[in-house]
């Protein structure tokens, strides 16, 4: 069966990463597979899990290049190498910017920890998030997927999830509940949608 070829771009622990790989083993991820993982990071748990599943990896750290494009070209060529059609966003900190976005337009997706448009934008990353939800006193927050365009979590929403906020909750013990009860669920889920779609429309996507 042919599938729309994804790249999953990451910083840290990877358990999106995880999310997608079981997804794909248990046939929740069927339209598309995982052919490429980009890390910004040397050290990111992600790249263990890659190397786990066999799964071809980059590492692109920002810090490397001596200008953003540079760092950009380097991604997307890897992009190119590996006849990338999806783009998957999971937990991926550094900043792209619109130039390199615009050209994934509808093909890359992005995972955020919070129910969009609360605690989203510039300088909401990570325990951040859960941070600035627990601050306001949310009583109910989630994660959402959604197409990356050139506003930082602007682009349309894909799948959203809630998750209660309890008393007491640390943004760790927060975060930790909303990854494994909406992340790891709508991140699959969202990337098997965006799959079906590229394929069908093979002949716009160069298929
Ligand atoms: C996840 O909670 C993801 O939503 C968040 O970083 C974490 C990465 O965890 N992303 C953002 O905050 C992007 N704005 P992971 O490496 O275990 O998947």
């Amino acid at each position: 069966m042919l599938k729309a070829k994804i790249a999953v771009l990451v910083s840290g622990g990877g358990t999106n990463l995880q999310a997608l790989i079981d997804a794909q083993q248990s046939g929740k991820l069927k339209s598309g597979e995982i052919v490429l993982v980009v890390s910004s990071s040397e050290t990111a748990y992600a790249v263990e899990r890659a190397k786990k599943h066999k799964i071809p990896f980059v590492v692109v750290p920002r810090k490397a290049f001596p200008c953003q494009s540079e760092f950009e070209e380097k991604i997307q060529s890897a992009l190119e190498e590996y006849g990338i059609q999806l783009v998957i966003l999971a937990g991926f900190m550094s900043i792209l910017s619109a130039e390199f976005v615009s050209k994934w337009e509808k093909r890359m997706i992005n995972v955020h920890p919070s129910l969009i448009p609360s605690f989203c934008g510039e300088g909401f990353y990570g325990l951040k998030v859960h941070e600035a939800a627990i601050r306001y006193g949310v009583k109910v927050t989630g994660a959402t997927v959604h197409f990356v365009n050139e506003i930082p979590d602007g682009g349309e929403i894909i799948l959203q999830k809630s998750v209660p906020v309890y008393k007491g909750d640390t943004p760790e013990k927060l975060q930790k509940r909303v990854m494994e009860r909406a992340e790891h669920i709508i991140l699959p889920r969202a990337a098997e949608l965006v799959s079906r779609e590229i394929l069908k429309e093979g002949g716009k996507y160069g298929l």
